[in-house]
């Protein structure tokens, strides 16, 4: 049974930080680095935020997993910065592109550094099989437990769809978590968690990146489902860290958030809820205890 030294209780405060990661935009930041296709991606991590998780809880030679690595972020920057590093997709359209951006941002000597995979992350020790108590850090985005995808903001003037069906939920197979809400998402993402817990050393990082959205109005608070599943793995809640997604100038936050977000906010304000641009993600720092007995 794994035990929990850091595990805390509510009284106990976690070490919190507040990073500016969006100084310039998403776009510019892949701008040169990223195959275009990645733009059909709908929920990619900032490549500035994922460098600074990796500079942060990482160091050169080490293994990195991402194990839903979308169109390969953190693998891209994880080989930039010489760590060695896997990413496992359940999407064959994703694992492409994530091939793509290697070969397209990595110099053939960080190329062979880098390494993605199909499969489901649900068995990620079956899919890594020789890895099990190996991985120093594992940094992972998951699905946000609710709707994703690319907006189309021209077919939506023109009273067509806002999301470009073919990107909703990452892929129209039910079986991606993308789909999962409530309790699937719980279930789903507790067995991801288990098998994170179960690759990497004990000692080492488990990192998510989760962001806060809202439903009809009502947040749904990622942050904490995710502290919770993790907890339930046997992981102890180590730092929350708060990326803004905006920019910082002459002491203000000038926010960039999507038309889809900004549409919301002024509907619900018009219809008396004082609701507010959420401009940030959470980063959360996990650590398998280095005692622990699996
Ligand atoms: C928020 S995105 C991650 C994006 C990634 N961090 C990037 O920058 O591109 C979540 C990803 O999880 C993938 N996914 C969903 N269910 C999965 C599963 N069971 N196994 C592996 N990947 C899965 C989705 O297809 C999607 O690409």
């Amino acid at each position: 049974m794994a035990t929990q030294p850091f595990a805390t209780t509510e009284s106990e405060a976690v070490p919190l930080a507040v990073w500016a990661c969006a100084q310039t935009t998403a776009r510019w930041q892949r701008a040169g680095r990223y195959v275009p296709e990645s733009t059909r991606h709908p929920g990619k991590m900032l490549p500035e935020l994922a460098r600074r998780i990796l500079l942060a809880y990482s160091k050169p030679g080490d293994i990195v997993v991402d194990p839903m690595c979308g169109i390969g972020t953190t693998l891209v920057e994880a080989a930039t910065l010489d760590r060695r590093c896997i990413g496992v997709e359940l999407e064959e359209r994703w694992v492409a592109i994530t091939r793509a951006n290697l070969g397209h941002a990595l110099p053939a000597r960080q190329r062979r550094l880098a390494d993605v995979r199909p499969g489901d992350a649900r068995s990620l020790a079956s899919v890594l099989k020789g890895f099990r108590g190996r991985i120093d850090l594992i940094l992972m985005s998951p699905p946000y437990a609710c709707a994703a995808g690319v907006i189309d903001k021209r077919a939506w003037l023109r009273g067509r769809r806002l999301c470009d069906v073919s990107t909703l939920n990452y892929s129209t197979d039910p079986d991606n978590v993308g789909h999962a809400r409530g309790a699937h998402y719980h279930a789903a993402m507790a067995a991801v968690y288990a098998q994170c817990f179960a690759l990497l050393r004990p000692g080492a990082l488990l990192v998510t990146v989760t962001k806060n959205m809202r439903h009809r109005g009502r947040l749904i608070d990622l942050a904490s489902i995710t502290i919770e599943l993790a907890g339930g793995a046997g992981f102890g809640y180590l730092q929350h860290n708060i990326a803004l997604h905006a920019g910082v100038r002459h002491r203000a936050l000038v926010s960039r958030p999507s038309f889809w977000q900004l549409n919301q906010t002024e509907r619900a304000r018009r219809s008396g809820l004082p609701l507010h641009l959420i401009a940030h993600e959470d980063v959360l720092a996990f650590r398998k205890a280095v005692d622990v007995h699996e």
